[in-house]
């Protein structure tokens, strides 16, 4: 092989190699963004869905929805045992934990405080026409502030799935096969 070419290949080191590597890196990224970044900013991604949070309108429509709905119940013969014998301050801690609670289960910033579902209801002996009626309540109260059929139908999935943690079952001495 030729000298000249020899000496002009051993020039080509290892270290030029990588230099190349970077300079092109640099010229796909500019801006030191990973891929996945450029991915999420780039024109062509597609739009982050808002959550249901966002779509319910946020922290301060959810209180007011929430603020209803425990008007509704109040004001409902039926459930009139769930607020006798309550501090009023016990009533409000309850309040604003419901609210942080589907803050959070909607996809919101809130961090809920408070205790799980099961035991937060456990003993109250809640039955399944009590739940029904409350659900009722509820939505009455999605229409109220005209939250749209999409997000009321997603909201009330939701609370759905919270159903057999807060409606107590008989326990089977309790059923009136056995009270017979
Ligand atoms: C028939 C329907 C319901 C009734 C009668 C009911 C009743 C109650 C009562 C009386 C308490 C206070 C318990 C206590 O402090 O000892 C409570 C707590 C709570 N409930 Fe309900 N509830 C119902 C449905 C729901 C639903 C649908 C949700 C969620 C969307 C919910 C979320 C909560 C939360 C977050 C607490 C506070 C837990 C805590 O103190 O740590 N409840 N409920």
């Amino acid at each position: 092989m030729d000298r000249k070419l020899k000496r002009n290949r051993r020039r080509v080191s290892p270290r030029m190699v990588l230099c190349a590597l970077a300079i092109l890196a640099a010229g796909l990224y500019p801006s030191g963004l990973s891929a996945q970044d450029k991915g999420d900013q780039g024109k062509d991604a597609a739009p982050k869905t808002p959550t249901l949070y966002q779509r319910l309108g946020g922290y301060d429509a959810i209180s007011a929805v929430v603020e209803d709905f425990l008007e509704r119940l109040s004001k409902d013969t039926a459930f009139d045992r769930f607020g006798t014998g309550r501090a009023s301050d016990s009533s409000r801690k309850t309040k604003q934990r419901i609210k942080e609670f589907i803050c959070a289960q909607t996809g919101g910033p809130c961090a809920y405080t408070g205790r799980e579902m099961a035991p937060a209801h456990q003993g109250l002996k809640i039955t399944v026409k009590e739940w029904e009626a409350s659900t009722k309540l509820l939505q009455a109260s999605l229409e109220q502030f005209k939250v749209p059929e999409k997000e009321q139908k997603e909201f009330m999935a939701l609370v759905e799935e919270l159903r057999d943690d807060i409606v107590e079952k008989p326990k089977k001495e309790e059923t009136p096969a056995k009270q017979n």
